[in-house]
């Protein structure tokens, strides 16, 4: 069989048997990660390793993001100076393996599911080895002259999808330091277009004083750092008061779009390229749904959505495909237990390119998994830790984003961490149930995903064959028609050879 780019690692997954996937999706990998990942690196041989060679890279493209003055994190790691006293700390927050506590924060289990992501922060396992061996050889400088250029300490290095092309600042709001969560609506705020541009990517940043006031440095973890729990939003053309509802009936028509919704920790959202999403001319933003969480003190917040628009004149092939599923209804998590199951699922009513998993857990959430069911056929998408500081989205890379024909079944999995070892939990001892607020739970999948008509489906597949040169006998996790639908644009070169007598051939119709 020939490794297909996309089950390079996986040879567990990359031909599922019905029974494997499922056992590995539903037990295996609860605690697997720490000791797997430095088993692993053990095995790198990164020879003579120095900060300024072969660290700062790795710091620079996976740690100043927040790791810079006056950002989200509680200390610099921008010089030597500043990482050595460190050194101890960072091996073990980075070996940790997709674990509540991993640096950088991002979940993905690596020895399952698919593999390649949009701005994965990770560490491969090369840099986690060259950190082991650095740690352990005393956390060496080396020569400054290796040092790469330093990155630029401006605002742009703070938005992950790059300089914004228009950054819309909404309302201040404060929230004293005792107050109870809050929910409700904020006042419209204009976006600050003039022209219809479609939308590449979205980001929203959480601005405040915390750090600013005194005692602001001892704010060392997320909860400490922000107010903003969620903000559900939209965006619509108000051509009177009566427009700046939020009215589901006017959802995604041309002066309506919703967004994805921002919550804390949240990294930011890149939509397929080929799904663009309308920001109309002259929109003003909308939302009923925040939800406030104190911090402990008084804090004045406001956040900032930062827009990257295609070029004028883009217009998207896709319509984007609604799926938010989940389970609030049969939520019953037990007390002091640690691994306890919760499964939803959903049926897909249209052939759907899968852009993106988003597992949305509360306190108790450890890990979620995603998995498609098709006739007899399962197979593991996708299974991500959790942390309920650091709420992320996961977006599949370019031609890796699943494709599942209409029919297929979405099947979520949430592992349930109640008990003493989860610190996200304040008293394991209560049983926990549905609600909407931070000590109450839910269970959804919040991905994203494109609606896809029967010729654009077999486009998309033929398309991912050719590119990924899929053969016969290959399986691409994610897109089980694959080797189905035959890439017919290629003129057989000559006759087929009859197959060898008992050799069951059954057809992936390739022509190739
Ligand atoms: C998305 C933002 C973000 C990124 C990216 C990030 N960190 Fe952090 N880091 C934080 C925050 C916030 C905290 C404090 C909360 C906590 O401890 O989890 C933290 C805490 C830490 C700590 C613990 C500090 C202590 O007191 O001992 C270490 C070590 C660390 N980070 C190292 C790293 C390294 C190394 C990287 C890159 C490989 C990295 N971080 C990437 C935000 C980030």
């Amino acid at each position: 069989m020939k490794p297909v780019p996309g089950s390079r690692r996986r040879s567990i997954a990359a031909v599922p048997s019905l029974a494997h996937t499922r056992r590995l999706a539903v037990h295996a990998v609860v605690a697997c990660c720490a000791s797997a990942a430095l088993a692993a690196t053990n095995a790198v041989d990164v020879g003579e390793v120095t900060f300024s060679r072969d660290i700062a890279p790795i710091v620079q493209r996976s740690c100043q993001r927040c790791h810079q003055p006056d950002s989200v994190a509680p200390m610099s790691l921008m010089t030597y100076d500043q990482v050595r006293p460190y050194a101890r700390s960072i091996l073990r927050r980075t070996h940790m393996g997709a674990v509540a506590g991993v640096m950088p924060p991002w979940f993905i289990e690596r020895d399952i599911g698919i593999q390649e992501y949009k701005n994965d922060p990770s560490l491969n396992e090369e840099e986690l080895a060259k950190i082991e061996t650095w740690v352990k050889n005393g956390a060496p400088e080396g020569d400054p002259a290796d040092l790469p250029p330093p990155l630029p300490l401006d605002d742009s290095s703070k938005w992950t999808i790059g300089e914004p092309d228009l950054i819309t600042v909404l309302g201040e709001v404060t929230l004293e330091g005792d107050a109870p969560d809050w929910w409700g609506e904020i006042p419209p705020v204009p976006v600050g277009n003039t022209e219809d541009r479609y939308v590449a990517a979205v980001e929203i940043r959480e601005v405040n004083d915390v750090l600013s006031r005194s005692g602001g440095s001892e704010r060392k973890t997320v909860g400490g750092r922000f107010i903003f729990h969620h903000m559900i939003w939209s965006t619509v053309v108000a051509d009177s008061e009566d427009d700046l509802r939020d009215d589901p009936q006017r959802r995604d028509s041309a002066s309506f779009t919703s967004w994805p919704v921002h919550e804390v920790g949240r990294n930011a959202d890149i939509f397929d390229p080929e799904a663009g999403r309308l920001l109309a001319a002259n929109s003003t933003v909308v939302s009923n749904s925040v939800h406030l969480h104190s911090n402990g003190r008084d804090t004045t917040s406001h956040l900032e959505i930062g827009w990257k628009f295609h070029p004028k004149g883009y217009q998207p092939k896709y319509r984007r495909a609604l799926r938010s599923f989940g389970d609030a209804v049969d939520i019953d998590i037990a007390a002091m237990e640690p691994n306890q199951q919760l499964h939803a699922y959903l049926v897909l009513p249209e052939h759907t390119k899968i852009t993106s998993f988003e597992p949305h857990l509360h306190a108790p959430g450890a890990r979620m998994c995603l998995e498609f069911i098709w006739g007899t056929h399962i197979e593991t998408l996708t299974c991500s830790g959790y942390d309920h500081n650091w709420v992320l989205g996961y977006e599949y890379a370019d031609d890796h984003e699943p494709l599942l024909p209409k029919g297929a079944i979405l099947h979520i999995t949430g592992f349930m961490d109640n008990s003493p070892s989860n610190r996200n939990v304040p008293d394991p001892r209560n049983w926990q149930g549905s609600g909407n607020r931070s000590v109450s739970n839910m269970f959804i999948d919040l991905g994203h995903g494109v609606a896809l008509s029967d010729e654009q489906f077999v486009e998309e597949v033929r398309e991912r064959r050719r590119s990924l040169d899929v053969g016969p006998n290959d399986h691409v996790l994610g897109c089980p028609l694959c080797n189905v639908i035959g890439d017919q644009t290629a003129e057989p070169a000559e006759a087929p050879a009859p197959a060898p007598p008992g050799d069951d051939d059954t057809g992936s119709g390739s022509g190739s």
